[in-house]
């Protein structure tokens, strides 16, 4: 069911698709950001690999197709959030505004610095159905809905996800939006879910009518900061197998935020918005030829956040005066680290922090 699946594998897997490549460009791209970050990667190895070699093999490696399915094109997606369990106001406003920075800014002025959150979504638009039509551009919060008192108890299964939306489109003002709406329920770090930590950080599906009444495109997100960070917020901790306890393996990166599990959410979120949002009825974009495990746009590019990235390396990202990781930046100064998706266009994975 299309979940963001667990690091271990993934991290393997985009070594094949995405090969190495130089990054010789990194001054160039360091001017043109003003706070100047530095492009770094703790666990990129020093040996210049020809750029030639950078798609090699991805495009023939990787079947991704279209099913003939919709995809989220109309103008704009509206998310409705479902905040479920115990959620703190800093931790909402951090998701609200990644959602925020996804569509485009309304003037040059006001737009973020580059690489940006919504160039990082442009790969995703650039997804068509059809008809031609692109996924949208823009994504707001078209309402919200907050589960404090645990209606369906503390632990989630993938059946119960759907009766908490359901009482969530019964209460007002929360709307049943079938024509562009999504649903996006998000679950604090007290409440465990099924298969989360052991197989998934997040999925993404459809709700059923015989649940909630009508098919309505949802996806889950857990904060795996007190459950499982080294699984779900990954790079912010690291699994003790590859040195997460100190000694001289790897170490976690600083999150963009200071917040290891609603940092590591926001990569996860947008790992599952961009599937929702190309294969929202599981039946339009995906590899592999069974769609009860599709893979998909985010699942191609999973541990992936920068140039070089794969066989166990994130890429080359930023790092802050405060030595806090980002490979975006957003709204009010934020800046988040999120991973790359697939793009249709250059076949392989793609992000707006690209050295080249
Ligand atoms: C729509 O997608 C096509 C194919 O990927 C792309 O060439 C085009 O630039 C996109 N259009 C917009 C408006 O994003």
């Amino acid at each position: 069911m299309s979940p963001a699946r667990l690091f271990f594998l993934p991290l393997l897997i985009p070594a094949l698709l995405c090969a190495f490549y130089s990054a010789d460009a990194s001054d160039q791209q360091l001017q043109t950001l003003s706070t100047k970050p530095q492009y770094f990667n703790p666990k990129l190895p020093l040996r210049p690999l020809s750029s030639s070699k950078r798609f090699e093999g991805s495009s023939d490696l990787v079947q991704l197709r279209y099913h003939m399915g919709p995809v989220l094109s109309s103008a704009p997606i509206n998310v409705y959030l479902i905040w479920y369990g115990r959620w703190s106001a800093p931790h909402q406003l951090l998701i609200k505004d990644f959602l925020l920075s996804i569509s485009p800014a309304a003037s040059r002025r006001a737009s973020p610095l580059s690489p940006s959150v919504s160039e990082w979504w442009r790969t995703v638009s650039l997804y068509t159905d059809q008809t031609g039509a692109n996924v949208s551009r823009s994504v707001v919060i078209a309402g919200e809905h907050h589960d404090t008192a645990y209606s369906q108890g503390t632990h989630l299964t993938r059946l119960t996800v759907q009766d908490v939306i359901a009482s969530a489109v019964r209460s007002a003002p929360f709307q049943v939006d079938h024509k562009n709406g999504i649903y996006l329920i998000l679950t604090s770090e007290d409440v465990t879910v099924q298969d989360f930590c052991r197989a998934v950080c997040g999925f993404h599906y459809f709700t059923f009518p015989s649940k909630v009444g009508y098919t309505l495109p949802y996806a889950w997100v857990g904060n795996s900061g007190k459950q499982c960070p080294e699984v779900c917020a990954y790079p912010f901790a690291i699994p003790s197998y590859m040195g997460g306890g100190g000694g001289s393996g790897p170490k976690p990166l600083t999150p963009p935020n200071g917040e290891v599990g609603v940092d590591g959410m926001i990569s996860v979120i947008g790992h599952e918005l961009a599937e929702l949002a190309t294969n929202p009825l599981v039946n339009a974009w995906y590899a592999g030829e069974d769609p009860t495990a599709p893979t998909e746009i985010g699942d191609l590019c999973e541990g992936l956040y920068g140039t070089g990235g794969g066989g166990g390396f994130i890429g080359q990202v930023m790092r802050d005066r405060s030595g806090r990781s980002f490979n975006v930046n957003g709204r009010r100064g934020r800046r988040f680290l999120v991973q790359w998706v697939w793009s249709p266009v250059l076949k392989a994975c793609a992000g707006p922090n690209a050295l080249d």
